[in-house]
């Protein structure tokens, strides 16, 4: 693998390797064995994948987030030394090499911008929209790869793709989880030890909850959610939401669940200082 900070040198590199399709898998380091699966997958169907890794400030509504997000760029290079081939690109660029000028601007999602993530964390799609779209015009990626863990943010790509007619496809892949079910984020490495014990209640509960969706209503699954979870000292339920899988509108009756539509159920925790999402389908049939 190459390891390259520039711009001028990344669009070097991919021009003289003649290599279609071309992959990319954006990261912001403190890699786990999710985003590997991202590499991974991305070296199946790409002769040439790069890989990304910037923490973008513009996401963070939060700056102590910003501030306390992991790095450990020679831990990152070490597993991807693993997974990648001679000409795989490991992109590790500046903010000056993203942002040359400030970027100013603002993207409208609709009814993405309404729910869940966007309510909690003001302006955050804005700014992943800002760098990915900085990352697909710098790249110009054929085939760009996401996890499914961030589900609302992938639904937003998808918009900013059809938007701006970026000539990407865009590929989810599916939650890795640690043996005991908590999806696997760059943040677990943050929470507290007995915080960590406590967390695996998230995935269960919202596993037990998806079974539930051909007997309760949604107002009782949606009890069940916030009420279990919270027994355990620390842990909030910021929001628990049932939604279709394009629009993310979250329903709040059986009766609005369509056969055909896919639908999942989106979870935010806070847990202790650390903020956890997760995501599961419920299954209809
Ligand atoms: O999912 C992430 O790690 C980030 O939001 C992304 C897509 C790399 C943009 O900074």
């Amino acid at each position: 693998m190459k390891v390259i900070r520039t711009v001028k040198e990344l669009q070097k590199q991919i021009k003289d390797l003649h290599l279609s399709p071309v992959g990319l898998v954006p990261t912001m380091g403190a890699l786990h064995k999710g985003h590997l699966s991202l590499v991974r997958n991305a070296i199946t169907q790409c002769p040439l994948v790069v890989i990304s890794i910037y923490v973008n400030p513009t996401q963070f509504n939060d700056k102590k987030d910003l501030k306390n997000y992991p790095r450990d760029i020679q831990s990152d290079l070490d597993l991807l030394r693993k997974v990648t081939r001679k000409d795989d690109i490991i992109f590790i660029p500046d903010d000056k090499e993203i942002y040359p000028v400030e970027d100013k601007r603002i993207f409208h999602f609709g009814n993405l911008d309404n729910v869940m993530e966007a309510l909690h964390r003001p302006g955050h799609f804005n700014g992943v929209a800002q760098v990915v779209g900085r990352l697909f015009d710098i790249v110009k990626p054929d085939v760009a790869y996401f996890g499914m863990k961030d589900f609302q943010q992938i639904a937003v790509i998808k918009e900013l793709v059809r938007q701006y007619k970026y000539n990407v496809k865009i590929v989810g892949n599916p939650i890795i989880r640690e043996p005991d079910g908590l999806a696997m984020s760059s943040r677990n490495r943050l929470l507290e030890p007995e915080m960590r014990k406590k967390v695996p209640l998230i995935y269960k509960t919202i596993s037990s909850a998806s079974g539930m969706i051909h007997k309760n209503t949604i107002s009782e699954i949606r009890n069940y959610v916030r009420g279990t979870i919270e027994k355990a000292n620390g842990l909030h339920v910021e929001y628990f939401e049932i939604v279709d899988d394009t629009k993310l509108k979250p329903v709040s009756t059986r009766r609005e669940m369509k056969k055909g539509n896919r639908y999942y159920g989106c979870i935010a925790v806070q847990a202790g200082k650390i903020r956890l999402i997760d995501n599961i389908e419920f299954p209809l049939v």
